[in-house]
């Protein structure tokens, strides 16, 4: 069965491998995005080490002069996606988009590296990696903190990768539709609509591109410029875990400031990551910076918190706050609480489970010492793949296969998870 599946997996890395970079999925998703690539070269490492390492070169070869990595890179023109470049407008040689999204890049490249079997090559890779996801890192801490807070803001909902969370709704009220420039989208002719988000939201996330794009892509004025600013903790989570573990890189190849100022970034933000933490909701909670308040919304961002590296504590209360959850569905872990009244168990990230988010919740656990939630949460991933194939997110009681199919990271989060499970004891 394992091996079965190890097979199957591959074989979609390999059906949406481009040569130089891998889709999401044929049809819905036809580009490269951010954090899918990165996610998906811990796939490809496990059996093509050079594959992994020139997915992540791809994506930085588009990093903007001043550091972002954009969530998009628009390789090769195709009609089937909206918004494509002529919506963004970035002026960019080969087109990409002019947000980013969540920075899991630094985890990848050095758990790649750790695990390497080809040492040379994999250090010659890391090494030209290194200073350009540095760059990045410190982006963020530029233009996304300008008040210096330790924590960063996203300016799109497209940033956190979570598009529809519930966690924005209230401040999407604050988004204004006038002068939204008639579109059509796509992604309903290859999804069921009722997986995805709806008109009224694509109204919103494209009048914010709009808005954008009339202040040049100055990430010098975006954050204080958007209507919506928001701390989400999994989105800091992943930077936090991502600045440290380019510090663990850097110091292996010999890079000490980079490494120094790495830590220095990651102790910050973890400093000021516990002011997102609920005793109520014994989870963490998003913030918005617009009107200086939590959002009171409990959504998978304050349970993906999990992967940075926080305190014993905090780990063992996410395994007790996963625990609750599991008993109002049937598999791990729903991106909002199954009780709540906005849960929608089929709607992208308004209840559906995402096996991305699986594993590095899984990953942070199984270090803060909660193996046996860890392994919990690999067996509901690995049983849903099982039922419902590899989808790109599932039902959390039915396990009804939602979104788009034959899905890249999906693919490579089975390959991470069955070469590394490891058992309780
Ligand atoms: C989409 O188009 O659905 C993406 O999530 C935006 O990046």
């Amino acid at each position: 069965m394992t091996h079965d599946l190890i097979e199957q997996a591959k074989a979609i890395l390999r059906r949406n491998d481009r040569g130089t970079y891998t889709v999401p999925t044929h049809g819905l998703y036809p580009f490269q995005w951010n954090w899918d690539s990165a996610l998906s070269a811990i796939g490809f490492a496990h059996f093509d080490e050079d594959r992994a390492w020139t997915e992540i070169d791809t994506l930085f070869a588009h990093q903007w002069d001043d550091g972002m990595v954009p969530h998009i890179i628009f390789h090769e023109p195709d009609d089937g996606y909206f918004p494509g470049p002529d919506v963004w407008r970035t002026g960019r040689p080969v087109p990409t988009s002019g947000i980013t999204q969540p920075p899991v890049a630094g985890f990848a490249v050095n758990r790649i590296f750790e695990r390497a079997r080809d040492k040379s090559l994999a250090t010659q890779r890391a090494r030209a990696l290194l200073p350009q996801i540095h760059a990045w890192h410190q982006w963020f801490f530029r233009c996304r903190d300008p008040q210096g807070t330790g924590l960063v803001a996203l300016i799109h909902p497209w940033e956190s990768g979570r598009d529809n969370s519930v966690d924005w709704d209230a401040a999407f009220e604050r988004v204004p539709t006038d002068g939204v420039e008639p579109f059509t989208r796509r992604d309903t002719s290859h999804a069921n609509p009722a997986h995805r988000p709806t008109e009224d939201q694509y109204r919103r996330y494209i009048w914010l591109v709009q808005h954008f794009r009339s202040l040049g892509w100055n990430n010098a004025v975006l954050h204080d410029a958007s209507p919506f600013q928001m701390v989400d903790p999994g989105f800091n989570a992943i930077l936090i875990r991502s600045c440290a573990d380019l510090a663990d890189l850097a110091d292996t190849l010999g890079e000490h400031d980079i490494a120094s100022e790495s830590r220095g970034m990651a102790k910050r933000g973890l400093e000021a990551f516990e002011s997102l933490w609920s005793q109520p909701h014994g989870q963490y909670l998003c913030y918005d910076r617009i009107i200086d308040a939590h959002v009171d919304s409990p959504s998978i961002g304050g349970l993906l918190a999990a992967f940075a590296p926080l305190s014993r504590d905090r780990a063992a209360a996410l395994a007790e706050r996963i625990a609750v959850l599991a008993e109002s569905c049937t598999y791990l872990v729903p991106s909002h609480d199954p009780k709540s009244p906005d849960f929608d168990g089929l709607r992208y990230w308004r209840g559906p489970i995402w096996l991305i988010v699986n594993v590095m919740i899984a990953d942070g656990l199984k270090r803060g010492g909660q193996l046996a939630m860890a392994n919990r949460i690999h067996a509901s991933s690995l049983g849903l793949i099982e039922k419902s194939g590899f989808a790109e997110y599932y039902h959390p009681i039915t396990a009804e296969p939602c979104g788009g199919a034959e899905f890249t990271w999906t693919a490579a989060m089975v390959i991470e998870i069955l070469n590394t499970q490891e058992v309780a004891v």
